[in-house]
């Protein structure tokens, strides 16, 4: 099990060639995804080789296989992870019964809503992202750019896949709006609102891949509990793919921080405005960064209490991240406490789940921070320790919205809120200045003056390897 056909037209391992009407309709609308990623995939960049992975197999071991290729050429495919054998629905008040095999005609809308949902984000980074190729500040990093882009592109088609196969005519035009819709658009833009802020300077890039490909790495892990197998069998291979993402953010950041301790040993100073003078990103400047786009994720698990969570959840159709590692998988009885402006409030459990999640994602966001902090503390530096900004900080949906909350979760005076937000969050000129530092670098192996190297090149290739050829 697990291999992947690559003698058809769309590779897939869920025997396409069996079910004609199903293949016809992907094969039209292949044509169509290959024009936007032309259009709105990586600009300028379409005849360039990069060295990328393609998935062979399913297997977790040796499941890639790289080599040089165009983009346009890339082959996307449809990949589901291998059935588990009489699979059963793991929580809700449907626990225990078999998964379902089609979609039940009861969460047929709701089941749509949460693919598309799903779906809309990953052709969206894609647009987000199109830019920055152009300031890459090294071939390394721009494959690990296109790798990411390529692999998001691959995720759209697992939720078109899904989409066609078993939402008829509805979901063959939601794959069609998914297409329609493009990042920061005015009249047509993509569901969720961090994806839609453009990404233009790679510090942004490194944040988006460690904070918001996060948030998607636990949305799939709720969505891979799903009681509709299918969806369940897509969202875990996908993991597979979004490993590397946060691998791209975490590295990306910690060399930055790995740079700027070396520029601030080089100058004898922590002076933020010297270490811009000497190109780097200083420690403060960074924390900016962190805070930004860690507030604007949390917003995506959205309201603290919800109804709709309640309802997926017990419903059988979206689990907790790691459902198997709760003992409770009903929550008919359970309770949580809530932090809200108004003081402490007890919550049923089933409608709080958007904040389970979100505590058990800002858990994982702390495993980065603490790396870099070992080595900035390490450097002798340990009072610049970067930190994760309160869950309270800067909400734009939830209880928090509007509420005047410092990064360190005090609530302040508003004219005092308003007179120091951009000591927490990136100002103009400080986005202007990271901007400056956005010079192209593409002479193998060389880095640019702000990020350290890699400690080692993909797939044990040098670090010196042309990762991109550029025509
Ligand atoms: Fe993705
Ligand atoms: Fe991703």
């Amino acid at each position: 099990m697990g291999g992947i056909n690559y003698s058809e037209k769309i590779p897939n391992n869920v025997n396409l060639a069996n079910d004609r009407t199903l293949q016809r309709a992907l094969e039209h609308w292949q044509p169509k995804f290959i024009d936007w990623w032309k259009s709105m995939g990586p600009s300028d960049f379409q005849g360039a080789e990069a060295y990328l992975r393609t998935a062979v197999s399913v297997n977790a071991d040796g499941w890639a296989r790289y080599g040089a290729v165009k983009m346009p050429d890339y082959r996307w495919g449809i990949f589901l992870a291998d059935p588990v054998a009489e699979r059963r629905i793991g929580f809700g008040d449907l626990m225990g019964q078999p998964a379902w095999q089609q979609v039940p005609g009861e969460y047929r809308s709701t089941l749509r809503r949460l693919i598309v949902t799903q779906g809309d984000t990953e052709p969206a980074s894609v647009e987000q992202q199109r830019l920055l190729g152009h300031s890459c500040p090294s071939l390394y990093d721009l494959r690990n750019l296109f790798q990411v882009n390529v692999e998001e592109g691959r995720h759209l088609w697992a939720m078109v896949y899904l989409l066609h196969a078993y939402f008829g005519r509805d979901g063959r035009e939601e794959a069609e709006e998914l297409l329609a819709r493009h990042s920061g658009d005015a009249d047509k833009p993509r569901i969720l609102s961090t994806f839609n802020e453009p990404i233009s300077d790679w510090l942004s890039f490194y944040c988006f891949t460690y904070f918001t490909d996060r948030d998607g790495k636990y949305q799939l892990k709720s969505l891979a509990e799903s009681g509709f197998d299918p969806l369940s069998r897509t969202c875990r291979f996908m993991l597979t793919e979004e490993a590397h993402h946060m691998f791209v953010g975490e590295t990306g950041i910690g060399r930055v921080v790995r740079r700027t301790l070396e520029v601030m040993k080089a100058l004898g100073t922590d002076d933020p405005s010297a270490i811009r003078r000497a190109g780097a990103v200083d420690l403060p400047l960074l924390q900016k960064y962190l805070n930004f786009w860690c507030s604007s994720s949390l917003d995506l698990f959205g309201n603290e209490i919800s109804s709709n969570a309640a309802a997926n959840f017990a419903n059988g159709l979206k689990g907790r991240p790691d459902e198997s590692q709760y003992t409770d998988h009903v929550l008919r009885e359970a309770t949580l406490k809530l932090a809200t402006p108004e003081g402490d409030q007890e919550a049923p459990m089933l409608n709080a789940l958007n904040e389970v999640m979100r505590e058990s994602y800002l858990k994982d966001c702390e495993i980065g921070l603490k790396r870099w902090n070992r080595v900035i503390e390490r450097a002798g530096h340990g009072a610049l320790a970067l930190a994760l900004p309160s869950a309270h900080f800067r909400r734009s949906i939830g209880s928090w919205v509007g509420h005047p909350v410092d990064p360190q979760g005090r609530m302040l005076p508003r004219e005092q809120y308003d007179r120091r937000l951009h000591d927490w969050i990136p100002s103009e000129a400080d986005r202007a200045f990271v901007r400056s530092l956005m010079q192209r670098v593409v002479e193998p192996g060389r880095m640019a003056g702000w990020v350290a190297p890699p400690d080692r090149g993909i797939n044990n290739l040098p670090l010196e390897h042309e990762y991109v050829q550029l025509q």
